[in-house]
């Protein structure tokens, strides 16, 4: 597909993304001013992480999520700030010396590098409680906020992105099959797409049916979006990702193309974009969700 086609086809989500942007972030901004005892440097390196400049996609879902069920995206954003918290510690704690050893994180320096081990480790505590803080305090009615608690513990938990973790660390330059690495993506990155999908259906009291569409989709994405990020650790470049490539094949990483070769897991990618497309045929604003999809998979960072 040429690049103008591809513009043109990922458009939808693009302008979604513009627009819901600058609310998650001053959302994000507002919920990181900690009025009361918070010492000044760990408020200072909580927002060194949490503010930098991602992607946000995990909460740009959230809100396309509530959005395709009927609701008001505002209602949803305790829980897309509750999940981009969940990933932000995720990271912070996935880049220390003791597991991924990266230096650079979103541009930046990463955080343990900026501000030291000990304070790295509190920053990805302080941002795991606080997430379900934000949740229970912001989420309407209580049983809506106890069931998007639940899914996101749950997906955050030892048999999802935690245990994930441990089998990533462990499995290093270990033989294993294309059915245990696709367990170590699902659990550790796809796990968390989901469950953003997941609580904007909750928020929006998405029927069953809708649930069981942005479940599927969410967890095609998710294992999609680590293969591509498998792939970008060797076809990108630091100033582009933000981020150190090329560290995966030097520490044995399991990953997609170490497997199964970098033309196979770009398709079993595709393959299972396709399927996530195909998923949410039936919601509003499907144009938006399928437009996010091309957009990961041709993403440069
Ligand atoms: C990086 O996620 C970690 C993975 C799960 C691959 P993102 O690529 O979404 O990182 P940010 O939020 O844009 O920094
Ligand atoms: C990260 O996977 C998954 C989580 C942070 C849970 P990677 O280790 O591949 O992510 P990057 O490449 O460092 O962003
Ligand atoms: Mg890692
Ligand atoms: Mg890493
Ligand atoms: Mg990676």
């Amino acid at each position: 597909m040429s690049s103008t086609t591809f513009t043109e086809i990922t458009e939808p989500f693009l302008r979604f993304a513009r627009s819901q942007r600058p609310q998650i972030d001053e959302a994000l901004e507002r919920l990181t001013h900690y009025d009361g005892d918070c010492p000044d440097v760990l408020r200072e390196a909580i927002r060194y992480s949490l503010l930098a400049p991602g992607k946000r996609l995990r909460p740009i879902l959230v809100l396309m999520a509530a959005e395709s069920c009927g609701s008001d995206p505002r209602r949803a954003m305790p829980a897309a700030c509750a999940v981009e918290m969940i990933h932000a510690y995720s990271l912070v704690h996935d880049d220390l010396p003791s597991m991924d050893d990266d230096r650079l994180r979103r541009g930046r320096p990463t955080c343990h590098v900026r501000y030291g081990e000990s304070l790295a480790i509190l920053v990805g505590d302080a941002l795991l409680a606080q997430a379900f803080e934000v949740l229970s305090a912001g989420i309407t009615p209580p049983a809506r906020a106890l069931a998007c608690c639940r899914r996101l513990a749950s997906a955050a938990g030892p048999c999802s992105l935690v245990g994930g973790q441990v089998d990533d660390l462990r499995a290093s330059s270990m033989a294993m099959g294309p059915a245990e690495l696709e367990r170590i993506h699902r659990r550790k990155t796809g796990a968390l797409f989901r469950a953003s999908l997941q609580l904007g259906g909750i928020v929006a009291g998405a029927s069953p049916s809708e649930q069981e569409a942005l479940t599927s989709y969410g967890e095609h994405v998710g294992l999609a979006f680590q293969i591509l990020d498998d792939l970008l650790d060797i076809w990108g470049n630091p100033t582009s990702l933000g981020k150190s490539a090329g560290k995966d094949a030097a520490q044995g990483k399991p990953t997609y193309p170490a497997l199964l070769g970098e033309a196979a897991s770009a398709g079993r990618a595709e393959q299972l974009l396709a399927e996530a497309r195909g998923a949410v045929d039936g919601l509003k604003h499907a144009e938006r969700l399928c437009a996010l999809t091309w957009y990961v998979l041709q993403r440069d960072h």
